[in-house]
Formats: C-alpha cells, sequence, structure tokens
C-alpha cells in the first residue's frame, strides 16, 4: 500500500494498552476444532466452505465443527459467542472484525498471542504491515486475517436504471437524491436496505462520501469534531438518503435487499464486496450484464476496508488443532480458496492474482494502486470498539426511529468528540 495509506490507516487502528498473556486449553485432543463464524447462508457459505475444504484436505484427520450462527456482520454472532465466552465454553477459534472490534476482545483477555504462529510460518512480510498494525496489540499479534472487504460500494441493476432513463450511477449523494426523485416518478424505490447493522453501513459511506477520507477518520479518532455544521449537515443527507428507502417495508438481512435491486423493484443498494458473493454465485448472475457495481457517491479514490480474522480464545479445547486451522486461514492456498469465493481480496501481499476476476479485478487494482486512501469501517469493528459501536446502535435506531439529527449529533459527539 502506499505511504499515505499506511499512514492514513495506521492512525485509525493505533491501540494502546491492554492485557495480555497466555492460557490455552487443558485437554488437547487434536482430532476436532470447533470454529465459530457467522458465516452461513447465501453469500457468505460460498467462501467458507472453500475455506474449509481445503483445511480438511489439509488436516483428514481433524474433524471440523463448523459452529456458525447466521446473520449479516455477526450481529447474532457476536453475541452467541459472548455468553459461550461467559460461560468458559470457547471454541477454538472464532471470527472477528481487525481493528478496535479485536481490541475489545484483546483488553477483555478473550483471545491469546499468535506472533509465534506468524513466527512460525514466516507470515511477518506476508500481510500489509497496516493490517499487521489492525491486529496487534502492544506489540503482540492476536488474529490471523483471511481476507480484505471493501465496504464503499454501490450496487445497481443496469437494466433497472436503463427503464428509468438514468444513463449513469450517482457519483455524489445529491445526484442519488436527484436519481431517486425520477425513480419516484416511475414507482420505483431509489435505496434497498436492510436491518439496522446495513442502515449503520450505509451512515458510514454517506458521512465518507460526504466529509471526505480525512474528515470520516477524524470522527472515530477524535481529530474531527462531532460538533460541528458540516457533521450535521452530512447525518441530514443520511436522513434524506433514509427517507428515500424502502426503511418501512423491509424485512430480512442484507441478502433480501439485495433481491430487490435483482428484482428491479429497488434500483440501488449500498453494501460491502460480500454483495458479489450472492449475485454473482448464489443467484448465478452476470457482472456487469446483471448487476454492476460503483464505488458509493463521494468516495472515487477511497478504500473503506475491513478484514474478517480468526483468533485462538484463551482455554480453546483443542488447541493443537485450532492451531492447525489458523495456519490454514494465513496460508495463501486457504486465503485464495476462500477470496475467490467470498468476493473479497486475499489478506496476503502474495496472492495469485490470476485468480481474482470481474468485480475483483477492480477491488484488487485500488488495493494497490499507490494513490488509493485506505480508511476504516465502522460497521465491521476497524475504527470503533465493540462498546462505542453498540452505543453508536442504539443512538442511530432511534434516529432511523424518527429522532432528531441534533439529538444524535449531541449523542454521538459524547462518545467520540
Ligand atoms: C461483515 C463481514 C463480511 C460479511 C458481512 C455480511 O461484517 O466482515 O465477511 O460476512 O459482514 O455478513
Amino acid at each position: 500500500m502506499h505511504r499515505r495509506a499506511l499512514l492514513t490507516l495506521g492512525t485509525l487502528v493505533a491501540v494502546s494498552a491492554c492485557s495480555s498473556g497466555t492460557g490455552g486449553g487443558e485437554s488437547d485432543q487434536p482430532d476436532k476444532v470447533e470454529v465459530f463464524s457467522w458465516w452461513d447462508g447465501p453469500g457468505e457459505s460460498e467462501g467458507y466452505s472453500a475455506l474449509i475444504a481445503y483445511f480438511k484436505q489439509q488436516n483428514a484427520n481433524v474433524q471440523f465443527i463448523n459452529a456458525s450462527v447466521a446473520g449479516g456482520a455477526g450481529t447474532n454472532a457476536r453475541a452467541v459467542l459472548a455468553s459461550r465466552l461467559d460461560a468458559n465454553d470457547p471454541p477454538d477459534s472464532y471470527q472477528i472484525h481487525a481493528g478496535l472490534e479485536l481490541a475489545s476482545d484483546v483488553r477483555a483477555g478473550k483471545v491469546e498471542d499468535l506472533a509465534y504462529l506468524y513466527e512460525r510460518n514466516g507470515w511477518l512480510d506476508k500481510f500489509p504491515r497496516a493490517l499487521l498494525d489492525a491486529v496487534t496489540v502492544d506489540g503482540k499479534i492476536y488474529a490471523v486475517p483471511v481476507a480484505i472487504h471493501r465496504s464503499n460500494l454501490l450496487w445497481y441493476n443496469p437494466a433497472t436504471l436503463r427503464a428509468a432513463g438514468i444513463a449513469r450511477p450517482p457519483g455524489t449523494w445529491a445526484e442519488f437524491l436527484a436519481d431517486a426523485t425520477t425513480l419516484k416518478a416511475k414507482n420505483l424505490t431509489a435505496l434497498s436496505i436492510g436491518p439496522g447493522w446495513t442502515q449503520k453501513h450505509l451512515l458510514e459511506n454517506v458521512l465518507l462520501g460526504e466529509l471526505g477520507a480525512e474528515r470520516y477518520t477524524g470522527l472515530w479518532n477524535g481529530r474531527t469534531t462531532w460538533r460541528s455544521a458540516e457533521v450535521t449537515a452530512a447525518v441530514e443527507t443520511f436522513r434524506r438518503v433514509m427517507d428515500v428507502s424502502d426503511l418501512e417495508t423491509y424485512g430480512g438481512d442484507w441478502q433480501s435487499a439485495l433481491d430487490k435491486v435483482v428484482a428491479g423493484t429497488a434500483a440501488y443498494t449500498v453494501m460491502g464486496d460480500w454483495a458479489d458473493a450472492y449475485f454473482g454465485r448464489a443467484k448465478g448472475l452476470r457482472f456487469t450484464a446483471d448487476y454492476d457495481v460503483v464505488v458509493s457517491p463521494g468516495t472515487a479514490g477511497v478504500f473503506n476496508f475491513l478484514s474478517d480474522t480468526f483468533t485462538l480464545p484463551k482455554g480453546a479445547p483443542h488447541r493443537a488443532a485450532a492451531e492447525s486451522w489458523l495456519t490454514a486461514c494465513g496460508s495463501p492456498e486457504g486465503q485464495d480458496a476462500f477470496s475467490v469465493q467470498k468476493r473479497a481480496i486475499a489478506a496476503r501481499v502474495d496472492a495469485d492474482k490470476s485468480k481474482y476476476n470481474d468485480y475483483l479485478t477492480t477491488a484488487m487494482a485500488a488495493w494497490q494502486d499507490p494513490a488509493t486512501v485506505v480508511v476504516g469501517s465502522l460497521t465491521h469493528g476497524v475504527v470503533a470498539d465493540t462498546e462505542r459501536n453498540s452505543q453508536l446502535d442504539t443512538a442511530l435506531a432511534a434516529l432511523v426511529g424518527g429522532g432528531d439529527v441534533a439529538a444524535f449529533v449531541a449523542s454521538v459527539a459524547a462518545m467520540f468528540g
């Protein structure tokens, strides 16, 4: 990555004091491994199955127990996991986002230092420095990233735009709102939305598009004050965008929001690039012909990143098998197998580029372009810890439920400054 991008990301994810220490399961049975994730369901399971298949091929003697709990962005899974960890019943490995979400679990003493695995496998120079920083706390490395996803994407059905006489997808949120008026005249919904986490995913990208990369990043690290006319205006834009969504009738998870774009009843949806797995893999649609994508309005040249990682929880009952799982996660073969199906980019720098086609060609080019500015996702754990993310969820639910912008801004300002 470019120096500028690295610096930006470095400031996003730098974390300070925390706890550490080793633990480990008492009984070490290498014959099974229980892995906890939220990759269950169309658009999630294809990539995960490819990674599991690679693991099984390398570890024929280990029984793989797939303890996935469905629900986009891990909202359901995280709650189940928290109660298991509280009850001292950890799985052997669990999924978590790189960045401050991981740092929350490190601080709470839930996961082990994996620096020895990095050394054993020669991984220290195989991941971008900024990504390693996002899984490092006080010099210790607590997770193995499997892939990089992009959050700031606007998906659409080209046939719907053609039918509405819209020549190209919008480059700004003002253009998006103008499109919404055109679409409304044709009885079409401008934006399809899903549950709370997809609304937050939209919020982060409206803020990014309206405020720009630097001020967006500052919202989470205290360098941009929430108490400003610009931030209020950006939140008002978010509210206007929500007003032209199908909020009142949405149901299901992120996949249902995409279904409306496929069906042509809604023109656009803002979602991360796992959407490509749903459209292209689960639904068998053709990229650019049946569905297409641009960066979300106002974010040209910016890559809003997130990274899925796996950990070794303290007290994991099958530690040796968990290490084998993490080794598969960090391997070039495991990462390519996963990412090509999940429609992500391998986290490693030595991915086999020839395997990354269609949408992923663009994603990889953007990620590797020295001019790209990298910022971190709020919803997917990079720039805010678990506690502040959940406080923000409460404030956002109030706003979306009809609360006023000033009250929302005041409550978020109290969290982030
Ligand atoms: C994100 C996760 C992605 C994808 C998405 C939808 O949080 O990082 O890999 O699964 O949620 O569930």
